[in-house]
């Protein structure tokens, strides 16, 4: 009998749609291959919700994601929501979304693929072979800790405020799937803090350093962020896990993302407690190139295959489409972002049928 999942499909705002259609097409060519039956729905997220309903997440949104296997989200943002009061904008439903489903690991993996090696700004040496995992805590820190917001002073100056705060748990729950993830890759774990200066970052490497005792067989070190941003780009190779606090992680993901050649081509999965996970690309809504089909749909694509992995326990359809993708990048189909000479220039919905020819054969 076949696997079936409900799929709840986020396609958002900007590039997003044009990425999730191709996402969606290439999916269902893997469902076919391996017996996975997919039933997609689709929800109002960001500025589209906006659009329609006035919130960012309406609560029909939240509702239909949970009650799906998993969900599959494009991007969100735009110029044309970037004045409205924060708690309306695109990224507070976002991030509404991650804490409603209670999402608070974040995995966000930086692997250079050989083919795109000349894509990236720097040297092949210091690039090649990097294959990194960031896991980012995704639903604490100063991203939701409390007080925030922008208050009156007694001199009635303005005050803008936002508390970086975790908690012990919080800080082992994401150290546990950290320390997890390493286990299964190179063993090494680097903890990314700011304890030097932050009580909250000090906190962190005591509970890491603790839980380590219950990993022997991870190494886990210790880096500042300011060292890991220089590190990142100096000498990735030195990495193999991550595990930094939500504001940190966003930071050092971006950098992370720009190693492999461009952001456009990097995935991620966000997981809580149980089902479902989200899975999106790292990059954003790319407005400036909306609709004009030139986007980069791999990052969408690989999130689909992070989805099976580790959303839906379908590992041999997920290792299927990640070897296409470097399959059809192999055979030269680039889009704009990741171009070099002698590649054969593609736009989004060319590079999908390219793939899935590829997928199909
Ligand atoms: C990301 C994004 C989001 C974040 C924004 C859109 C709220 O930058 O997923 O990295 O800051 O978490
Ligand atoms: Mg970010």
């Amino acid at each position: 009998m076949a696997n079936k999942y409900c799929i709840t499909l986020l396609p958002g705002d900007g590039i997003g749609p044009e990425i999730m259609t191709v996402a969606v097409d290439v999916l269902k060519v893997v469902g076919k291959k391996f017996d996975i039956q997919f039933e997609f729905q689709e929800a109002l997220l960001g500025g589209a919700a906006i659009d329609a309903t006035g919130e960012p997440l309406p609560a029909a949104t939240l509702d239909i994601c949970r009650n799906s296997d998993a969900v599959l989200l494009a991007a969100i943002g735009g110029y044309k929501w970037d004045s409205l009061p924060s708690h309306l904008r695109p990224e507070a439903g976002l991030l509404r979304l991650r804490a409603g489903l209670g999402l608070f690991a974040n995995l966000r993996p930086a692997k250079i693929l050989p083919q795109l090696i000349d894509a990236s700004t720097l040297k092949r040496e210091v690039v090649e072979g990097v294959d990194i995992m960031v896991v980012r805590e995704l639903t604490g820190g100063i991203y939701f800790g409390k007080p925030k917001g922008i208050f009156e002073t007694e001199t009635g100056e303005k005050r803008g405020v936002n508390t970086m705060a975790y908690t012990e748990s919080e800080i082992e729950r994401i150290g546990r799937v950290a320390f997890e993830t390493a286990r299964k890759r190179q063993g090494k774990l680097c903890s990314v803090d700011k304890a030097n200066v932050l009580e909250v970052s000090q906190l962190w490497r005591d509970r890491m350093t603790k839980l380590a005792a219950e990993y022997p067989d991870v190494e886990l070190t210790h880096m500042y962020v300011d060292n890991a941003a220089m590190q990142l780009l100096r000498a990735p190779k030195q990495f193999d896990t991550i595990v930094t606090g939500n504001l940190f992680g966003d930071i050092l993901s971006d950098a992370a993302a720009m190693l492999t050649g461009s952001i456009g081509m990097l995935p991620s999965a966000s997981l809580g407690a149980s089902r479902p996970g989200v899975f999106e690309p790292v990059h954003g809504s790319a407005p400036d190139i909306a609709g004009l089909d030139r986007a980069n749909p791999l990052a969408q694509i690989l999130s689909a295959a992070m989805m099976l992995r580790y959303g839906l326990n379908q590992s041999a359809a997920a290792d299927f489409l990640e070897k296409g993708v470097s399959q059809v990048l192999q055979s030269g189909a680039r889009t704009g972002d990741i171009m070099s000479p002698g590649m054969q220039l593609l736009g989004c919905r060319a590079m999908g049928e390219a793939l899935i020819k590829i997928l199909e054969e």
